[in-house]
């Protein structure tokens, strides 16, 4: 099957930490905050924030309208909108003062979903989002539609619902992944063989979004990009329902870092990630893993002394990137059991204290033995190690 070419390699970063991450436990946000962040994701460059679901709240209408007024100059503000009249006028109404703005309509594509949530026929779904793509074209030049648990649906059916999608005037087509159930080769596909069979497919913007549920988020919206699509969804920190989605920094990252891979254009201001995530664990109740890629506390830690003594001398050694070009300050050397002499010895330099070999060996040894028993280990702890003539000083 022949796809059609990909010859703009831009890929459109669509953030929607205000509304897929915001329906997560513990990630609820008020008014002035969902204000705060959103001119955080512009500052960072994102294309097109997904300010909220409008007909959710008068609190998320709200939320939505005052973005859209406030935010010049910087990203399209979208509205989530289901295939209901209310949903989408409410969702025309949010974004109406936006400079630039897009009404985001969504109706599930699987038989699972039309069953037993929707209890509607295929049929009906076809009619419902002919009705509701073209209600959205009158209140908004730009509306995208998403074909909720794409990854979970009968592909002809898929196609067909598509095609009616695009006649009613969708010019982006999202193909979810809601559970996080597919996997990077079936995702890619997917968005081949899509962009194959949707007529004039080549004016269409193909979107991915992924979900974590099988810690597969990342590479996924990865693949997806690689078979055609040109607009990512993601979230900061990768917040988002159960498992939470495909996360921003990690996308962005691995374009930086694979560019032989991932050739792909954007705008996203690199610097900024980190200081993003940061403002999100401000806002939200939980901050991210420590060993969550590019902005954990440890991404950029060096704790044992085989690491230590490369990152020293060459930190390119254990560090595929930079941590200033994520934004990170600087990287570290965490001093515990695991570490050496010389990234002791790196670490009292600092602190002002130039040991001979001797005093070395003696503070090295008692180094080990309290790593041995603490979890822990603080500046003052190794400098209360030191002999006494050097702690002294
Ligand atoms: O996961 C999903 O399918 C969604 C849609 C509403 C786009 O969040
Ligand atoms: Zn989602």
């Amino acid at each position: 099957m022949s796809t059609g070419s990909v010859t703009n390699n831009r890929v459109l970063f669509f953030d929607t930490t205000l509304r897929d991450g915001e329906q997560s436990p513990g990630c609820t946000m008020h008014h002035a905050e969902k204000l705060r962040f959103a001119h955080q994701l512009s500052t960072l460059g994102v294309d097109i924030i997904e300010a909220g679901f409008p007909i959710a709240s008068t609190g998320d209408f709200e939320s939505v309208r005052a973005i859209s007024r406030e935010l010049k100059n910087g990203p399209r503000i979208a509205a989530l909108a289901r295939c209901r009249r209310d949903d989408v006028l409410t969702a025309g109404r949010a974004v109406e003062a936006a400079e630039k703005n897009r009404i985001h309509v969504f109706i599930a594509s699987s038989d699972l979903h039309l069953e037993a949530k929707l209890r509607i026929t295929r049929a009906q779904a076809l009619d419902q989002t002919g009705e509701m793509v073209r209600l959205a074209r009158t209140l908004s030049e730009d509306v995208e539609f998403s074909a909720e648990d794409a990854t979970r649906s009968d592909l002809e059916f898929m196609i067909q619902l598509v095609n009616v999608a695009v006649e009613a005037g969708a010019t982006t087509i999202n193909l979810p992944d809601t559970v996080g159930y597919t996997t990077p080769a079936e995702y890619k596909q997917l968005f081949e063989t899509m962009r194959a069979r949707i007529a004039n497919s080549d004016a269409l913007i193909f979107s991915t979004h992924c979900h974590d549920d099988l810690g597969m988020a990342t590479a996924n919206a990865l693949a997806g990009v690689l078979g055609g699509a040109r607009q990512v969804e993601v979230t900061i920190n990768g917040i988002g329902e159960r498992a939470g989605n495909a996360a921003l920094e990690e996308v962005a990252a691995a374009m930086m870092v694979r560019k032989d891979r991932f050739p792909f254009r954007h705008n996203i201001v690199m610097n900024q990630l980190a200081p993003t995530s940061t403002m999100l664990g401000e806002i939200v109740s939980f901050g991210v893993a420590p060993n969550k890629a590019v902005v954990g506390k440890n991404a950029f830690a060096h704790e044992s002394g085989i690491h230590q003594h490369g990152v020293l001398a060459n930190p390119l050694t254990y560090e595929i990137m930079t941590p200033e070009s994520v934004g990170v300050t600087a990287n570290s050397i965490v001093l515990g059991k695991h570490s050496g002499r010389r990234a002791l010895e790196h670490r009292l330099t600092e602190l002002g204290h130039t040991l001979t070999k001797d005093e070395l060996d003696v503070t090295y040894t008692r180094f080990t033995e309290l790593a041995d028993r603490k979890k822990a280990i603080y500046d003052q702890d190794i400098v209360a190690l030191l002999p006494q003539k050097i702690s002294a000083n």
